[in-house]
């Protein structure tokens, strides 16, 4: 029901992304796909990542930020696995209606991303290329979830933050409890 992937070269390494894991990863009909641990040479499996997504009511893409942007193969499993005549296209219709939620951390802090910070630019004006990839699958673009500070955040405050996500999730599971696919 949710198809959660994730995309981090070194999850091994990962602090921010991976509280904000560890505290959604056992929610009831969540998926994961680690993309740099199950696709280490790049050779996505397109069929099995396009089965994962017509499964899925929700898919959630977790990444850290990298130069304003997602990491390289999530940028390639964009390339390969939203293809012409499945996602986008006459009569594609794959994604359509499926929620999208994009859950990033940035090392960036939020005053970072302001007009007199390192970035000189709020956060927001770099999400519409992610916002417009899901959105002309035809998927509903839901808020994003950004974890800004990754590096300075406190194990407290991402605690708090990882609380937030998973109770975005779980309001979300509750909203379409019911509405799951055909019966067996
Ligand atoms: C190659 C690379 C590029 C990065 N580019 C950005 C960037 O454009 N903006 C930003 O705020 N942080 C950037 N960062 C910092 C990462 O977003 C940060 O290390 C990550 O969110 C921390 O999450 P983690 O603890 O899960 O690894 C970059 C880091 C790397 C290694």
């Amino acid at each position: 029901m949710i198809y959660l992937v994730l995309a981090h070269p070194y999850p091994s390494q990962s602090r921010a992304g991976k509280v904000l894991l560890d505290a959604v990863r056992e929610l009831p009909g969540l998926e994961v796909c680690s993309l740099y641990d199950r696709y280490p040479d790049f050779d996505i499996d397109v069929a099995a990542e396009q089965a994962a997504l017509s499964r899925a009511d929700l898919v959630v893409w977790l990444h850290p930020v990298f130069w304003y942007s997602v990491p390289a193969l999530l940028k390639h499993w964009f390339d390969k696995v939203l293809s012409h005549g499945w996602a986008y296209g006459d009569g594609a219709a794959a994604l359509r209606g499926k929620d999208c939620l994009w859950v990033a951390t940035t090392g960036g802090t939020p005053q970072a991303y302001s007009a007199a910070g390192i970035h000189e630019r709020s956060f927001a004006d770099f999400t519409p290329p992610l916002e417009e990839t899901a959105r002309f699958c035809g998927m509903n673009w839901l808020a994003p979830f950004i974890v800004h500070g990754a590096h300075d955040i406190d194990g407290e405050e991402l605690s708090g933050q990882a609380r937030q996500l998973r109770q975005r999730l779980e309001a979300w599971l509750a909203a379409h409890a019911g509405k799951a696919g055909p019966p067996p």
